[in-house]
C-alpha cells in the first residue's frame, strides 16, 4: 500500500492500513512533515498501548510495517495508493500524474478528497477507470465509515477493490456517488458553519454552543470543537465546494471561519482554532451563583391547556421545582422571586407573559428543559440581570447544566439541530441518499449515537416541521422550509426511516 501525504489524515490512514496487516510506504516530500506524520502515527499507537488496547509488541510490529519515504518513486510496487495531499486540485493532479509514471498499470489510485470531485481528479490521469474515492473520517483509526466514491469512469473492479479494502480494515464502506460533500460532509459542514455564525453574531458563547450539542443533543463533540479537529482550512474548502455546487445560505462560509483560516488558526493541527491546544488544565471550580436561589417561583405555561406537550412540559418543571423545595404558583398576580415561562423550542417569553396578563416582565425568564440534566435559559429583552442570576442559581440547585440563549425560535439546540435534521430529510427527499445511508454516514463517520433520520422520527416529523416553520417565519431563510417528504410522511403517519 502507498499513502501520499502524512498530515493528520494521512498518518491516521497509514496507521489503519498497518493495523490491517498491510505493508505501507508513507510518502511525504517535506522531511519535517514526514517526521511529524510518523510522530503522529507512533503517538497514536502509544496511546492505544497506554489504554490497554494494543500490546507493546503489537504496536511495534504495526509501526514496522510503515516505511517512511520522501519520493513517489518508492511506490512503484504498490497495489493501491491513497493520496491524502492538501485539498487543491492542482496538487492532487500533479501527484497522480507522477504516480502514473512510477506505478504499475494496474495500481489502483484512491483519493481521500473531502471536497473535490473524484471525477475531475480521475479525468486528469492516464487510467481514470482505476481512480476511486476512499473518504476516511477523522480520527481515522476510530471512525468506522469509509465513503467509497465511484464515478462514471470507475471500473467495477476498482470500486470492488476499495470496498474490499475498507472491509478488511474493519471499516464499513458506504457506496456514494460523486456529489459535493458526498453524504456525511454535505450534512455535517452546513451545521458546523451555522454554529460559527451563531458564535460570530454573539447569539451564544463558544462553550454554550458546544455544550448545547453535547449535553442537549447527545452528539460526541460540540461543533466548534469538531471544527478544530477537522481543521478550519479543510472545513472551509468543503463549504466552498458545497456553495459552488448547491448555492444557498447554509453553505456560504461564515466570515469568522475564513478569518481564522487566514490567520493560520486552523485548529488542533496548528495548536489553536476556536480553542487553544493543548487545552490548559483548568481546575473545575463551579462558579458561585451570583444570586440567592429563589424560594418562590411563578410558573407560566405559554399555551396552558391547549396542547398536551405543553401541559406535560410545565408539569415536569413544576415537579422538579417542588422536589427541590421551591414553592411554585401558577398565579401570575402573586408576588414571587422569579417568573419562569415554560417555553418550547419556539420561545416566546413576552407573548406568554402578555397572554397570562403577568405584569412583572423584568422578573421573567424562559426555560426549556431539554433533558433531565440540561436546559436552555432564554431571557427576553426586558429580563433584568438579577432575574437572570436567580434563574442560574435555581438551575444550579436543580442540578441542571444550562446555556443562555436569545428568546428566538429554535433557541440554541433547536436552532442548530432542526436545520441539520432538515438537511438530512432533504437529502432523502431529493432521492440522493436512502435513510439508512444517511444514518450510517453520521453514526459511523461522525460518532452520532443515532442517525439524523432516526432523530427526526423520534422528535416527531410534525413537531420538527412546526419548529422549522416558526424558524422560517422568523428568519425568512428558504433553507428552513420543511422538505416535501417530511410533511408528506408526517401527514401519512409514516416514519421517515421506514422509507426504502
Ligand atoms: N487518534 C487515534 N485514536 C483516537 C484519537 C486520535 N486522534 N482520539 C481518540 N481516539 C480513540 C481513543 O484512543 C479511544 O479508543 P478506545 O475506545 O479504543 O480506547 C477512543 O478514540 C475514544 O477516545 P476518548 O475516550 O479519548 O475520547 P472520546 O470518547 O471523547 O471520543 C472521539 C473521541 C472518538 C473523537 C469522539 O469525540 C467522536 O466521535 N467525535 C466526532 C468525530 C467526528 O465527527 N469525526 C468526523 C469529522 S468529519 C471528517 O473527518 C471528514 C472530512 O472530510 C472533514
Amino acid at each position: 500500500m502507498g499513502v501520499v501525504g502524512l498530515g493528520t489524515m494521512g498518518a491516521g490512514i497509514a496507521e489503519v492500513l498497518a493495523r490491517g496487516g498491510l505493508a505501507v510506504t508513507a510518502v511525504e516530500a517535506d522531511p519535517e512533515a514526514l517526521a511529524r506524520g510518523m510522530e503522529t502515527l507512533t503517538g497514536s499507537l502509544a496511546r492505544a498501548v497506554k489504554r490497554g488496547k494494543l500490546a507493546a509488541g503489537e504496536s511495534e510490529e504495526i509501526a514496522r510495517r510503515v516505511t517512511p519515504a520522501g519520493k513517489l518513486a518508492e511506490l512503484s510496487g504498490a497495489d493501491l495508493v491513497i493520496e491524502v495531499v492538501p485539498e487543491q486540485l492542482a496538487i492532487k493532479r500533479s501527484v497522480l500524474a507522477e504516480l502514473d509514471q512510477v506505478c504499475r498499470p494496474d495500481t489502483i489510485f484512491a483519493t481521500n478528497t473531502s471536497s473535490l470531485s473524484v471525477t475531475t481528479i480521475a479525468a486528469g490521469t492516464a487510467h481514470p477507470d482505476r481512480v476511486v474515492g476512499m473518504h476516511f473520517f477523522n480520527p481515522a483509526p476510530v471512525m468506522r465509515l469509509v465513503e467509497v466514491v465511484t464515478t462514471v469512469l470507475t471500473s467495477p473492479a476498482a470500486g470492488a477493490a476499495a470496498t474490499d479494502l475498507a472491509r478488511r480494515l474493519g471499516k464499513t464502506p458506504v457506496q456514494v456517488t460523486d456529489r459535493a460533500g458526498f453524504v456525511a460532509n454535505a450534512l455535517l459542514l452546513p451545521y458546523l458553519n451555522h454554529a460559527v455564525r451563531l458564535l460570530e453574531t454573539g447569539y451564544a458563547t463558544r462553550e454554550d454552543i458546544d455544550l448545547a450539542m453535547t449535553a442537549g443533543a447527545g452528539l460526541p463533540m460540540g461543533p466548534l470543537t469538531l471544527l478544530d479537529l477537522i481543521g478550519l482550512d479543510t472545513s472551509l474548502a468543503v463549504l466552498e465546494v458545497l456553495e459552488h455546487e448547491f448555492g444557498g445560505t447554509r453553505y456560504t462560509p461564515a466570515p469568522l471561519l475564513r478569518r481564522l483560516t487566514d490567520a493560520g488558526r486552523l485548529g488542533r493541527k496548528t495548536g489553536a482554532g476556536f480553542y487553544e491546544y493543548p487545552v490548559p488544565e483548568s481546575p473545575s471550580v463551579a462558579a458561585e451563583p451570583a444570586a440567592e436561589v429563589p424560594g418562590t417561583v411563578t410558573l407560566i405555561d405559554p399555551v396552558a391547556g391547549a396542547d398536551a406537550a405543553s401541559t406535560a412540559r410545565a408539569a415536569n418543571l413544576a415537579s422538579l421545582l417542588a422536589a427541590a423545595g421551591v414553592n411554585v404558583t401558577r398565579d401570575p398576580a402573586q408576588d414571587t422571586d422569579l417568573i419562569i415561562v415554560a417555553i418550547d423550542e419556539t420561545g416566546g417569553v413576552l407573548g406568554a407573559l402578555a397572554e397570562a396578563e403577568a405584569s412583572r416582565v423584568a422578573d421573567a425568564v424562559g426555560l426549556k428543559l431539554v433533558n433531565s440534566g440540561f436546559g436552555e435559559i432564554a431571557p427576553s429583552l426586558l429580563t433584568s440581570a438579577l432575574a437572570m442570576d436567580k434563574a442560574l442559581a435555581l438551575a444550579a440547585k436543580l442540578g441542571l447544566r444550562t446555556v443562555r440563549v436569545p428568546d428566538r425560535p429554535g433557541l440554541l439546540v433547536g436552532a442548530l439541530l432542526y436545520p441539520h435534521l432538515r438537511d438530512a430529510a432533504a437529502m432523502v427527499s431529493d432521492g440522493y441518499a436512502k435513510p439508512v445511508d444517511v444514518d450510517s454516514a453520521m453514526t459511523l463517520g461522525c460518532g452520532y449515537p443515532r442517525g439524523p433520520v432516526l432523530m427526526l422520527d423520534e422528535a416527531g416529523l410534525a413537531e420538527t416541521a412546526r419548529v422549522l416553520t416558526a424558524m422560517h417565519a422568523a428568519y425568512g431563510d428558504p433553507a428552513l422550509v420543511p422538505p416535501p417528504l417530511l410533511t408528506e410522511c408526517a401527514e401519512a403517519g409514516l416514519a421517515l426511516s421506514s422509507l426504502g
